[in-house]
């Protein structure tokens, strides 16, 4: 197995690599400063030069949190630069890695709002939320793209949706840009060390996340590359959590002892948002490896010896 990954050099895409340097599987990253896969000529060039791989697997893309400063701020840019992107290489795999499976990275924001529990056929039945509104439609039009090139071309594919993955090397940078597990790590850990007596959590705490440990959600996915074709699948673990109950186990994490104060006024998507992942665990019988708090204890102490200068991202 030889496994060409685009997005390597990000949150998902390092530790990938570091789970397929565990397994002994080869496998070629590469950043955009060495192949920028919104330019047409350079993708293609670059690909034309690689050896042939079995596995392509594709989440390059320009993404972040649902805070409404990064999704409007970077409404164009998530529209040119992710249809570039995802345009650019699945022409590039038609043309020169026709072989390859290709996995493509999806996410749960990209199913209808109005539903609650999203199931694979009701992908397109209905729009996103319109706080992730742009980013998600090209996830959805790449969803397109897939299906167009498997019907014409005859390619591979499977478009696994992804839960909200957390863990080492994630991004605490910019808080516009953080995603849900990171900004209360980083709000937790600021309260605690600045002894302040209460931490904002935007929303009223109800609302239900789908949280998975990172290791845990690539090993569904490489488990999913293997059983699934032509189709979308959730690899989840089919659980949801209130931030309510995922802010008091980073509380405990950090050992924080002031109070929680939820703010309703700020925004928080939608209510509640869970795969149904049922098809997945009737062809692999997946089970993730690290309860939530297993996970939020892992990435709060990665977080801190990163911070503190003393392991490197
Ligand atoms: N993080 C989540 O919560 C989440 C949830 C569901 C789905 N996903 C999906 O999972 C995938 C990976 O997410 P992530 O959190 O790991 O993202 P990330 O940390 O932001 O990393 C993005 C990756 O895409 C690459 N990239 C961006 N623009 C590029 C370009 N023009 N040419 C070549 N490479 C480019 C970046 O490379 P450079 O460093 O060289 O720019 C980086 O390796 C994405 O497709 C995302 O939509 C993420």
């Amino acid at each position: 197995m030889n496994i060409l990954i685009t997005g390597g050099t990000g949150f998902i895409g390092k530790n990938l690599a570091r789970i397929l340097t565990d397994r002994a599987i080869r496998y070629r990253v590469f950043h955009s400063r060495e192949c920028d896969l919104r330019n047409e000529e350079q993708t293609f060039a670059f690909f034309r030069t690689l050896d042939k791989f079995d596995r392509i697997i594709h989440m390059a893309a320009i993404q972040g949190g649902g805070a409404p400063e990064f999704q409007k701020g970077m409404a164009a840019s998530l529209v040119h630069d992710n249809g570039q992107i995802h345009t650019n290489t699945m022409e590039a795999w038609r043309r020169y890695q026709p072989q390859a499976k290709l996995i493509f990275v999806g996410t749960s924001c990209a199913y209808p709002a109005s539903m609650s529990l999203l199931y694979e056929p009701d992908f397109h039945q209905g729009p996103v939320d319109e706080s992730v509104f742009y980013y998600a439609n090209t996830k959805r039009m790449a969803d397109v793209g897939l299906r167009a090139y498997s019907l014409q071309y005859n390619l591979k594919y499977v478009h696994v949706i992804y839960a909200t993955p957390f863990g080492p090397d994630d991004y605490f940078g910019d808080p516009i840009r953080t995603h849900v597990m990171a900004a209360l790590i980083i709000k937790f850990i600021k309260a605690k060390e600045q002894h302040e007596p209460q931490v904002e959590i935007w929303g009223d705490g109800t609302q239900i996340r789908e949280l998975l440990y990172v290791d845990d959600q690539i090993d569904a996915m490489l488990l999913a590359a293997e059983h699934f074709e032509n189709e979308i699948v959730n690899i989840s673990n089919g659980k949801g959590y209130p931030i309510r109950e995922v802010a008091e186990i980073i509380r405990d994490a950090v050992g924080y002892r002031g109070n929680l104060f939820f703010n309703k006024d700020r925004y928080t998507g939608v209510k509640h948002k869970v795969l149904d992942n049922k098809r997945f665990i009737a062809k692999t019988n997946w089970k993730p490896k690290y309860t939530l708090k297993q996970g939020i204890e892992k990435t709060v102490k990665w977080y801190l010896l990163y911070r503190n200068n003393k392991i490197h991202s």
